[in-house]
């Protein structure tokens, strides 16, 4: 039975800021952010977006009736979540209105967790063939106003359906994942914001991604020869063309080229909303799906995630026939054409306003913010979520 992602949908906050502007207000040249880091547009989210409305958000436009009578689990993958006990997959399968026989649950491990779910995913679905599984990655990117992680911050959310006969991408059977205790990148549970020891997660993630890339070729018998195209978690764009180059003196001048344009193709989403942490790997996948204009259907394509900590993953699928009628490349569009520019003061005023973490009650303006669903306010400690248009 064929096992894979059947639909793929994507969700950014309406405002973002210029990384040239960022460069200059920090006083570094910005070719350091645009070229040595690799972004150009930080995707910032006001204060009624949080990891439940991302995803929540990402999910409502590719769901159709059937898909909400058939997902029968829930995986909410993050690290920027509400609450300690309760599950954002709970908030979200209400949101999103999904018949009530369901499993709904958060997993943690950094950037890895949408991939952890992915995984289960595919377990359920061998035991319960006519299941669909909605898999969601949805994450805000903080590390301080002015700190060198800043350039590196994002937010949004990836919603994926996984389900028999996938009408996108076959996941194929020869995953490779390693788990080792570092501490590259945590953020304690009194902290909002990430710590990061940043040279040492770029050397973790390149040692990670040469070990199970390693593995993987023996597992499965595959090598660069047979990726139509790598795809890679991105905390900033260039991270993964580092670890790309470090592979590419095995092969031929034929496949390195071919690897790195697409390699581009598959950044562009990504250059223009920042780290979305959980989400970053499947908005590369969906960046190289919706942009490239030659990947044909049958193509392989590896898959290297990476979670700070550490766990790294390869695996690999294989598109499916005429697997760009079923990608949503129009509502994409229209999400990015219709982002706004804020002004560095701006950003770093919605930056500093955060919810109160003293137990009192907040009402947010929701008007200001274009998305359908909204953080409202808080209530007696209960997070108020509203979709305006059901
Ligand atoms: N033009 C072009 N490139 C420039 C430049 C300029 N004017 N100025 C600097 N650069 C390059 C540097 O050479 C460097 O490139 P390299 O990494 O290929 O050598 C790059 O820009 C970044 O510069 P650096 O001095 O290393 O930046 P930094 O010390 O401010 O920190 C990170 C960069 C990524 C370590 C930091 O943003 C961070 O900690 N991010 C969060 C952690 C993270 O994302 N980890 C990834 C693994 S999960």
């Amino acid at each position: 039975m064929k096992i894979g992602i059947d639909k793929i949908g994507f969700f950014t906050p309406h405002i973002y800021v210029d990384m040239n502007k960022l460069a200059v207000a920090r006083n570094v040249e910005p070719e350091k952010f645009t070229i040595g880091i690799g972004q150009s547009q930080m995707a910032v989210a006001p204060i009624t977006q949080d990891s439940i409305t991302l995803a929540a958000n990402a999910a409502l436009k590719i769901l159709d009736d059937e898909d909400r009578e058939k997902i029968d689990y829930v995986i909410f993958g993050s690290e920027s979540g509400i609450d300690h006990s309760k599950s954002g997959a709970v908030y979200v399968h209400q949101l999103l209105g999904l018949n009530p026989n369901a499993r709904a649950i958060e997993v943690k491990q950094a950037c890895y967790a949408a991939t952890a779910g992915i995984q289960m995913a595919k377990g359920h679905i061998v035991l319960n063939p006519e299941s669909k599984v909605l898999v969601l990655g949805s994450d805000i990117a903080r590390y301080g106003l002015d700190t060198s992680g800043e350039s590196t911050q994002g937010a949004g959310a990836v919603a994926m359906v996984i389900s028999a006969n996938p009408r996108i991408l076959e996941l194929e059977n020869h995953n490779v994942y390693l788990t080792n205790d570092i501490m590259d990148f945590w953020r304690p549970i009194y902290s909002d914001k990430a710590f990061v020891d940043g040279k040492f997660s770029n050397e973790q993630y390149i040692a990670f991604f040469n070990k199970v890339w390693t593995a993987y070729q023996e597992k499965s018998g595959f090598d660069l020869n047979e990726m139509e195209a790598i795809c890679f978690h991105l905390p900033y764009t260039k991270m993964g063309l580092k670890a790309l180059r470090t592979v590419l003196d095995d092969t031929t001048e034929e496949v390195r080229e071919r690897l790195l344009n697409h390699y581009t193709t598959s950044t562009t989403y990504n250059r223009n909303v920042g780290n979305i942490y959980t989400g970053s790997l499947y908005l590369s996948l969906l960046s190289l799906l919706e942009q490239s204009e030659d990947l044909k259907d049958g193509s392989r394509i590896g898959m290297f995630s990476y979670g700070s900590g550490a766990v790294g993953e390869f695996f690999s699928g294989i598109l499916q026939p005429n697997y760009r009628n079923h990608l949503n490349m129009k509502d994409h569009k229209q999400l990015f054409d219709s982002r706004k520019e804020v002004l560095i003061e701006e950003y770093e005023h919605i930056f500093k306003e955060t919810l109160p973490a003293d137990g009192s009650d907040i009402e947010l303006d929701i008007m200001k913010d274009p998305a359908s669903i909204c953080l409202a306010g808080i209530t007696d400690h209960k997070r108020q979520y509203v979709n305006k248009h059901s």
